[in-house]
């Protein structure tokens, strides 16, 4: 894993900025905050420093193409119908519809089904655009208790339509618990786009050292009182507020290394100080640089991505390209729900969420 390869002065970003600070072991560093510090607003855009890219060498990885991870559901979560460029979801208690652009075709159920709802979010039918719920049978709190692969957490109505979990990463995280869970050793996580945390504490509970990074401090204090329902308060998880590439090349410099990394990355995003995260410009330096972090005995790199215009080719020979040397396999594809039907047991049709491709030792 180690890298003898060159790096090359062709940089993937327009802002070239040399490195600056030297590896700091351990504890914050400038500009990286321990979650549930950090204080003030947004300030002025400001390009992350970036790095040139590493010219790899050595065979590529072999692959898998295309794999289909296929979830049913899990624990509180399973998929009952959709159509009409709708979804109808089950969470825990609550029967949710949400837009969902790939229903193309028209629901299973009847119509009695669909209105017999808790909640509906309506508007911007966008990705993320903003929009509003409304409850049918009575107004909901904005919070609601789930439980997914044995860790509790709140279920949440925010106004970007989501809920406060992913569902389609099941299979991701039911992968990574085997990962750690059999490793036989505590595996280091990194958990980077974190978001609510489900996956940092799915890692967490099965054994591993956990690193979660997530520029919305709003977002790492809903991961925390996750940590908190799920009883898991003293587990090694290192809540970091930090723009993701900021953040993963001042580990490269600092010389950390992870066992796992899963990254979740949104099309477009903003760090905490305005740094903007572009997919389609800065994801072959976060590979890169990922590729950098992974541990000699590393078992694997796990990148998701979300309403893009690309085949999941694009990321798979990118990750396998990334990956030149390292041996393993590199599979790629897209992540589905099946629809279940009311009661969980049915086989309906595969909803496609999101494209994947995962690096793994094998
Ligand atoms: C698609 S969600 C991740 C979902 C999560 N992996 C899960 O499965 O629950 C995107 C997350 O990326 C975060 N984000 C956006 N831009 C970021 C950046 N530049 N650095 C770090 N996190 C960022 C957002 O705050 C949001 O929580």
């Amino acid at each position: 894993m180690k890298n003898r390869e060159k790096r090359t002065e062709r940089r993937p970003g327009t802002s070239g900025s040399p490195r600056s600070g030297r590896p700091r072991p351990g504890g914050p560093a400038k500009g990286e905050r321990e979650a549930g510090s950090v204080a003030g607003g947004r300030a002025a855009a400001e390009p992350a420093p970036q790095r040139p890219l590493i010219q790899r060498v050595g065979e590529r990885p072999s692959e898998r193409v295309p794999v289909i991870l296929e979830s049913r559901g899990a624990g509180d979560f399973h998929l009952i119908d959709s159509g009409n460029a709708l979804k109808l979801e089950q969470y825990g208690p609550y029967r949710i519809v949400r837009p969902e652009a790939q229903a193309l075709w028209q629901p299973s159920l009847p119509p009695s089904v669909w209105e017999k709802v808790d909640a509906v979010f309506t508007g911007d039918t966008d990705e993320d655009g903003i929009g509003r719920w409304r409850f049918p049978k009575e107004a909901l709190g904005e919070t609601w208790p789930l439980s997914l692969l044995g860790v509790d957490f709140l279920g949440r109505f925010t106004s970007f339509r989501h809920v406060g979990v992913f569902p389609e990463q099941i299979v991701h995280w039911e992968w990574m618990k085997q990962q750690v869970e059999s490793a036989g050793r505590p595996l280091k996580v990194l958990n980077l786009f974190g978001y609510t945390g489900v996956a940092s504490l799915v890692a967490a509970a099965a054994g591993a050292e956990v690193t979660h990074v997530d520029a919305s401090r709003k977002a790492i204090g809903w991961a925390r009182e996750n940590q908190a329902l799920s009883r898991l308060e003293r587990a090694p998880i290192r809540w970091i507020c930090e723009d993701a590439m900021k953040f993963i090349q001042r580990e490269e410099r600092r010389g950390n290394h992870y066992d796992i990394i899963l990254t979740d990355p949104p099309k477009f995003g903003r760090g905490p100080n305005g740094e903007v995260w572009h997919l389609f410009e800065h994801l072959p330096l976060m590979l890169d640089v990922c590729r950098e972090l992974l541990s000699p005995n590393a078992v694997g790199l796990v990148l998701t991505a979300y309403s893009i215009r690309a085949s999941f080719y694009s990321i798979h020979e990118l990750m396998r390209e990334t990956m030149r040397g390292a041996g393993g396999v590199v599979e790629s594809g897209e992540l589905v729900i099946r629809e279940t039907g009311i009661d969980a047991g049915a086989v309906g049709r595969a909803l496609s969420t999101s494209l994947f491709s995962r690096w793994v030792r094998e």
